[in-house]
């Protein structure tokens, strides 16, 4: 019961405390299941990789998510996620995000504006610093996905998605919750929100149906998918999961980017350095040798999705462990991304670990994205966007702790998110 009671007031700090007492694999009871909990990297490859036929997402988690996106790319396995996967991948190919770079810097660019705008006649100002990365990412996505310009919906929106996301999280931890059609005012609150994203979602794509010309973009390839036999629904449950899946994450991962530094100026200094011989385009950027190093020790110390699921199909061998069939695992790269073994002085900020040829390094030792098949799609679009949005930020501004003094402990929701706010000041520097 205690041990209950801390795993829900303190689960990062069990979970790192039960691995440090357990080891790489261990079994821990909650309600009826036995939930089996991986953190060595060559236990993580196993089921994300060498034997991932055999781990589905029939999962209590997935099943959570679902209630928001449907059938979509994130919460399906087998057949279905394989003919998806194929058939929306092309969305996310070099060539389009390229193309994306430019949308991205002009929003980056209206955000900075209004801060220009607020620090008028001031030395400094503070702001919810994650408030306006969560509307940042969902005018991004809005752009570089749908050819949609969210700029006077995005702030409302944001909120809106937050909350369906929380009530994910309030089902997750109360398995006694009453169904969701059970009229009480949390579930109704619920449905409002689930109803006001669907209309978004319809009017968007009878908008471009109307529109009639196709794009390039990813709504453009879904669309274009009518001859493939993919339904309406089909369509929806996407569009759904890559809002979901592609706002929250980036937005709670720059947010730890930007606290991190906060902590250590002078990582923010060298990567200013950086910017003035880097070329503001989406190779210049990806060749940012330090810039990606602090992205990369960022997502290990704050792997936005902290948490994953899968079932195993059939009894299986891990290492010397026997997992029995239907057993449900759990992989968190929070504890992964802390394995001694593999991160000396773990808890350090340390970007140098991640400098040249990452050679030494087990591929499943840092799994912010996660791995194998699976692996996040939009993995190259959340790299890009966090590269610039360090660039259209960092030359302009200084970022400091606000003066109270108080910076944000991890709270792990669907995403790692700042508790009580990621509140910040900031300095135009001219
Ligand atoms: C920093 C930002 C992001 C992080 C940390 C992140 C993390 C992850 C992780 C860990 C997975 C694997 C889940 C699993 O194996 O169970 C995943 C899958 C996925 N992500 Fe991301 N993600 C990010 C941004 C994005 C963006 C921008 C999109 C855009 C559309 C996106 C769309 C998806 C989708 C569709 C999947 C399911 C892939 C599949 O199973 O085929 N993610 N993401």
């Amino acid at each position: 019961m205690q041990d209950a009671r801390r795993l829900q007031a303190d689960t990062l700090g069990f979970l790192l405390d039960a691995v440090a007492d357990y080891g790489d694999l261990l079994c821990y009871p909650i309600g009826f299941w036995k939930v089996y909990v991986l953190s060595h990297p060559d236990y993580v490859q196993h089921v994300l990789l060498d034997n991932w036929r055999n781990f589905s997402r029939q999962t209590f988690q997935f099943q959570q998510f679902a209630r928001v996106t449907g059938q979509g790319l994130l919460t399906t396995s087998g057949e279905y996620w394989q003919r998806h996967r194929r058939l929306v991948q092309p969305a996310f190919h070099r060539r389009h995000l390229s193309g994306m770079t430019a949308g991205m810097f002009r929003a980056v660019e209206r955000m900075s504006d209004r801060w220009q705008e607020k620090l008028r006649g001031k030395a400094a100002v503070e702001l919810d610093l994650d408030r306006e990365l969560l509307r940042l990412a969902l005018e991004i996505i809005g752009e570089s996905l749908f050819s949609l310009d969210l700029t006077r919906e995005a702030a409302e929106l944001s909120q809106e998605l937050l909350e369906l996301m929380h009530y994910v999280i309030y089902r997750s931890q109360n398995l006694l919750a009453l169904p969701d059609w059970v009229p009480t005012a949390r579930n109704r609150r619920f449905r409002t929100r689930l109803k006001r994203l669907d209309q978004l979602v319809a009017q968007m794509i009878s908008n471009r149906r109307r529109v009639g010309h196709p794009r390039d973009d990813f709504l453009g390839l879904l669309l274009g998918l009518d001859g493939e036999g993919v339904s309406d629904r089909e369509i929806r449950d996407e569009v759904v999961t890559a809002i979901i899946a592609g706002y929250e994450t980036v937005a709670s991962g720059m947010g730890w980017v930007f606290k991190l530094l906060i902590d250590h100026p002078a990582a923010a200094d060298q990567i200013r350095q950086e910017f003035v011989r880097t070329e503001m385009t989406f190779e210049g950027l990806a060749h940012a040798p330090y810039l990606n190093q602090v992205i990369q020790e960022a997502f290990r110390l704050y792997p936005p999705s902290w948490l994953m699921t899968r079932r195993a199909i059939q009894a299986d061998q891990i290492g010397p462990y026997e997992l029995p069939a239907n057993a449900l695992v759990v992989i968190s790269p929070y504890a992964v991304h802390r394995h001694r073994d593999f991160w000396p002085d773990p808890e350090q900020f340390d970007p140098q670990r991640f400098a040249g040829e990452p050679l030494h390094q087990h591929k499943f030792a840092h799994i912010p994205f996660g791995g194998g098949p699976h692996l996040c799609i939009g993995k190259p679009l959340a790299m890009l966007e966090a590269s610039v949005t360090l660039a259209g930020l960092l030359p302009h501004f200084d970022f400091l702790p606000p003066d109270s003094g108080v910076m944000p402990i991890v709270n792990p929701q669907v995403t790692l998110r700042p508790f009580p706010e990621l509140r910040v000041k900031i300095e135009n520097r001219g």
